[in-house]
Parts: structure tokens; sequence; C-alpha cells
């Protein structure tokens, strides 16, 4: 017997307001045609003032757990992935913990931008097997409408705020491919590609608060190479074929990198979880976000195979497979 991390609950938060390519296109020179064409985004969420990394990742977080039918007192840490924190510290993860009432635990905010769910999985299943927790929060928190250049056309379409949020929970299994959980993950990162994908700044700079800047095809090129590389190492981990995978909840980035994974693994379109349409790209919170709404509307069963990837600023990129 192996101890597991099953995923008991998902959840999400949108900002209320939705912005369409057509007001950005009021806004500056771009097309709701281009936008759609290159990206597959129709419109995004903006956050107001109110909508902040830790109010909508508690919102997220609260949601998983009632989902997992689990109170704040089953819960031993909190993981939180963002590249947009409420404040330098106390961790984002901590504001969400006093949000919602948890009195006991840890938690701590962790930074790989796109592929942060990715980490914060992996982090969150190392501890759950080690016995160090029985019950962790994985939320990714994203306000990018915060961080964008609203003048560079090329990067400021592309991007919305939003979280979303899993509860993990501990169980037991028979340490093959047909237990339901984690079944693994598999991280990675080259800095030396840091410079495709970033943000200019920090607070540590006070000149420079900082602003996303991209070099979108050498990204792009990066992700179709590296995406398909840890789609084929999360198979072979499991002695799986790509025909045996039910679900892609990918990174939301680009609906043409989403659909090459699909074609890839060999799956109907239907199976490929996509909201890069209505949510544009939320970060570390899209796979979150995608998986909540995908197992909200019963489109997912227990015991089917998920396969999650990412790739982001860093350059960082991994992939998770799971049996819900
Ligand atoms: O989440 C982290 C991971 N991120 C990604 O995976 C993103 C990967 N990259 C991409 O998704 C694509 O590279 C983009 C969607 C960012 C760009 O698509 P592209 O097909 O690579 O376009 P491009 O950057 O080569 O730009 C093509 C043209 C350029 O004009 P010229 O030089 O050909 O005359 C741009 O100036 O499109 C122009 N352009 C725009 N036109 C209208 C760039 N942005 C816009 C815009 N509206 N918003």
């Amino acid at each position: 017997m192996v101890i597991r991390s099953l995923l008991a609950g998902a959840g999400g938060y949108l900002p209320t307001r939705v912005v369409g390519n057509d007001e950005l296109a009021r806004r500056f020179d771009t097309s709701d045609e281009w936008i759609r064409e290159r990206t597959g985004i129709r419109q995004r969420h903006i956050a107001g003032p109110e909508e902040t990394a830790a109010m909508m990742g508690a919102a997220a977080a609260r949601a998983a757990l009632a989902d997992a039918g689990a109170g704040p007192e089953e819960v031993d840490a909190v993981l939180l992935a963002t590249s947009t924190p409420d404040q330098a510290f106390p961790a984002t993860a901590l504001r969400v913990q006093a949000l919602l009432g948890i009195g006991q635990g840890f938690g701590f905010d962790l930074s790989a931008a796109c592929s942060g769910f990715i980490y914060g999985l992996s982090m969150a299943d190392a501890l759950i097997r080690t016995g160090r927790a029985r019950g962790v929060l994985v939320i990714g928190s994203e306000v990018y409408s915060r961080i964008l250049d609203w003048s560079d056309r090329s990067t400021a379409v592309l991007f919305g705020d939003g979280a979303g949020a899993v509860f993990l929970r501990a169980g037991r299994g028979e340490g093959g491919p047909g237990d339901r959980g984690v079944l693994s993950t598999h991280l990675h990162a080259n800095g030396a590609l840091g410079d495709i994908l970033y943000i200019d700044g920090a607070v540590g700079r006070p000149d420079r608060p900082g602003t996303l800047a991209m070099n979108g095809k050498e990204v792009f090129r990066h992700a179709v190479t590296k995406l398909a590389e840890a789609v084929d190492e999360a198979l072979a981990a499991n002695g799986l074929e790509r025909g045996e995978v039910d679900w892609l909840v990918p990174h939301q980035a680009n609906l043409r990198i989403i659909e090459a994974m699909g074609r890839k693994l060999g799956l109907q379109r239907e199976r490929v979880v996509v909201t890069v349409d209505r949510h544009a790209n939320t970060s570390a919170a899209s796979i979150p976000l995608a998986l909540a709404e995908a197992m909200g509307d019963g489109r997912m069963r227990r015991g089917e195979l998920v396969l999650m990837e990412a790739l982001g600023g860093g350059l960082t990129w991994g992939s998770a497979l799971l049996r819900l």
C-alpha cells in the first residue's frame, strides 16, 4: 500500500467584469479577428479594485473545500502560486488561510509563473506522500491586468484575471497506474531562458513595479516542443499509451498549442478542456479553473485519467497525471 494524494474537490473564482476583444480594439490597434485567430481568446475577466490575489484565491479555495465536503480544520497546508501577490509578505497563502479561518498548519507562496499550479501540485503531493500533511489546498490566483503594459498590444490582449483551487486529501493506493489520486508529477526549469518571458521589476526595485514582457514566437516554439516532451514523460513514467488518457487539462495560453497537445494525445476535441476562449491566459490559475469547470459540470467522472501540462516564465514547465 502507498499513500496517494486524492483530488477531493476543486473550485474557481472569476472577476465579475468581462472585457471582450472589441472593447480592447476600441482602446488600441488590434482586432477581434486577430486575437481570435492567433490565440482563440474571445474575452477575459478583469479584476475590480477589491478583487486581489488573496480575495480571489480565498473564494476559489472556499469553493474547493465545499466541493470536497471539507472544513477548515482538515487543511494542513496552503500552497498558493502567483506572480501578482497582494503583498511581498505575508504570503498571499497566509492571507487566504486567515480568510478561511484555518487555524493550524503552514503555507507559502510559490513563484513559477504559468507553471505555478503544476509546481504547487507536485509540492503538495510530496508533502502528502511523505506524511507531512494530510489535507492540502493548492491555489493559483492571478491579477495580470495589474502587471500588463496596456500600451503593448502584443501582450495586453493575452491575459485575464482569476483564481482556481483544489483540495488534496491523503488516501491509499496499490502503487500502480490504476490508483486514484496524483500518479506522478514532472517539473522542469531552465533559468538561461529567463529573458523570453518575464516581469521587468519587483517590490525590491521601487523605481520599477514591473510590467510583463514576452517574445511570443520564442515562447511558442519552446511550448510546443517542451510540453510534448513533458506529456511523453508522464505517460512513460506510468507505463501508459497515449490512447489511455481520458482528459487533457492544459495551461490555457493559446488554442493552437492546446489543440496540438490534444492531437498528440490522440484525444477527441471534447476530451480537451478549453477555457482560453472565455478566460484568456490566467497563468497559474488556468489549470485549476479549467478543472473546476469540467468537474463542476459533470463532464469528468471518478476513475478517469487526467493529464495536465503547463509552461511559463522562468522558463518553467511540467506535467502531472492524476486519476479522479
Ligand atoms: O503562458 C505562458 C506561455 N505563453 C505562451 O505560450 C504564448 C506563446 N506565444 C503565442 O501564443 C503567440 O506567439 C502570440 C499569440 C503571442 C503571437 O502570435 P504570433 O502568431 O506568434 O504573432 P507575432 O507575434 O509573430 O505577430 C504577428 C504580427 C506582427 O505584425 P508584423 O510584424 O507581422 O507586421 C505583430 O505586430 O501581428 C502583430 N500583432 C498584432 N496585431 C494585432 C501582435 N499583436 C497584435 C495584436 N493585434 N494584439
